[in-house]
């Protein structure tokens, strides 16, 4: 059996922060990851087109200013980024299915865009007053926890337009829940983990730069960093512990440690037996979780066609079956790609169709944005994330109507030897990489505070 001071299972950008941070300030550190890369919800996948075969960023991609902790890393890992393209006018189909280009504000009626900017107003207020790292602490959390965002934008505007955009912005476009199965609260928390409600909506800013050769390259060059202290294949299926210490199990082997960090999703932290068993409040809090669903698609052009009629790429069409769409064309490529994203109950619907049906519906949506010259891609590629065990949503894990004020505060409470953390319990950059280097920089904190701070092991 090998022994060290601390063994990190998930070399996520959360767990191979934490192991990195740990390894700076001396520590003998073990990450297991069960899967045959590092990055979990990172991934480029080369593909076939018609032409070369291309990469695509699968998972997460893009990188907005508020994002200090994943920039800060960028810096010191060496990793170039690139501006997303947004030159030209953007697209909004309409509820009539009209089509309307736009420069700065959303085309929709005065008084619904007069609606819209009243309900920015208020849940800017809300989440300015929010330390989302504990968002069960805002004054009234508990009545925003009861009520869902659906039902709570209803209460406090009639138009229905209004409502559905403000509600795609937070329901579709980032919980990926639709908006009646979570709670105002957890809306709040979401616009407070970006810095406020507007920065979360101004696609210009959440959705600002990307990272020359994908995001992947930062959980690579952790892990390059880290070097065979990193081992893949590694499923760890129970966790042994007492106060001292624990004894992590992967198949027939065994290694022990002063403290684990479980880096995994909430969700996923089930798949691994722990001996004694966790306290009820923890299994309880975690099966409390669900991850959102959403299906990244993306359509590789030969040409950015987009670009010549002044069109930026980016479109918005709560109607319609993909809700959001963007130019994805990396830096330096010819060809064009398009991104965009089936969620939540059309996720459900789309889903469940065979692959070739699924792929009609998904071009029949951008040909809505950008004729039907969007029909003929050259490539095609859709994320996978649901199917995965080891994942099972995208793009993270949230709780519904309640469970924020009654179980949030134990997703990140340590036990005895043992630490846990992903992107889905962090407060600034919440479901965000941002928000899994902070957690893992946390983590590796308070196990160093531990170890070193005057604890007699
Ligand atoms: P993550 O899930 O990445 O890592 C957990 C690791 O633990 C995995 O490698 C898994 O295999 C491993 N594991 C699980 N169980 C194990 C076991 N028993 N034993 C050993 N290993 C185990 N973010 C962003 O900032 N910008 C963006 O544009 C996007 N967009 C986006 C799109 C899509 C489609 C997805 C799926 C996600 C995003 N995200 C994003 C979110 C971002 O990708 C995510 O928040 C972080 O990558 C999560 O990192 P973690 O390390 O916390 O978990």
């Amino acid at each position: 059996m090998s022994t060290h001071d601390v063994i990190v299972i998930g070399a996520g950008v959360t767990g191979l922060t934490a192991a990195l941070r740990l390894v700076e300030a001396g520590q003998d550190v073990l990450v297991l990851e069960a899967r045959d890369r590092v990055g979990g919800r990172l991934r480029t996948d080369v593909v076939a087109t018609t032409g070369e075969p291309a990469p695509f960023e699968i998972g997460g991609q893009w990188v907005s200013p508020d994002q200090t902790a994943l920039l800060g890393l960028l810096d010191e890992l060496a990793l170039p980024t690139y501006p997303r393209h947004r030159a030209g006018d953007s697209l909004y189909v309409a509820r009539d299915g009209e089509q309307r280009r736009f420069a700065e504000d959303l085309p929709v009626a005065e008084t619904t865009a007069a609606a819209i900017e009243r309900l920015t107003k208020v849940l800017d207020g809300l989440a300015e007053q929010m330390d989302p790292a504990r968002p069960w602490e805002l004054p009234g959390a508990e009545q925003l926890d009861r009520i869902s965002f659906r039902a709570w934008l209803e209460e406090q505007c009639d138009d229905v337009e209004a409502c559905d955009n403000v509600a795609l912005y937070v329901g579709p476009a980032m919980l990926t829940k639709p908006a009646h199965a979570f709670s105002a609260l957890q809306a709040v928390q979401m616009a407070a983990s970006a810095g406020s409600f507007s920065n979360l909506v101004d696609a210009d800013y959440i959705l600002d730069r990307r990272v020359v050769g994908g995001l992947q390259s930062v959980p690579l060059a952790l892990a390059e960093r880290l070097g065979d202290r990193v081992r893949l294949g590694q499923d760890v299926t129970l966790v042994e512990w007492t106060d001292d210490g624990a004894v992590v199990h992967v198949g027939a082997e065994a290694h022990a440690a002063r403290r684990v960090v479980v880096a995994v999703p909430p969700t996923v932290v089930r798949r691994i037996r722990f001996s004694p068993e966790l306290p009820a409040g923890h299994r309880i809090a975690r099966e409390n979780q669900s991850f959102g669903l959403v299906i990244k698609v993306q359509a590789m052009y030969a040409t950015p066609f987009w670009r010549e009629a002044g069109l930026s790429g980016t479109g918005f069409g709560p109607y319609l079956d993909v809700h959001e769409v963007y130019d994805n064309t990396p830096d330096g490529e010819d060809r064009g790609v398009l991104v965009g994203f089936v969620s939540d109950l059309t996720a459900d619907e789309l889903g469940a169709l065979d692959a070739d049906a699924r792929r009609r519906r998904v071009l029949d949506a951008l040909a809505a944005y950008f004729g039907d010259a969007a029909r003929e891609p050259v490539g095609y590629v859709e994320s996978d994330w649901q199917h995965q065990e080891l994942t099972g949503g995208a793009y993270g894990t949230s709780f519904g109507v309640g469970g924020l004020t009654r179980y949030g505060h134990l997703l990140r409470e340590p036990l005895g030897p043992i630490e846990f953390g992903s992107s889905d319990v962090a407060g600034h950059g919440f479901q965000h990489v941002d928000g899994a280097v902070r957690v893992g920089a946390e983590i590796a904190q308070r196990i160093l505070g531990r170890l070193t701070g005057g604890e007699r092991e």
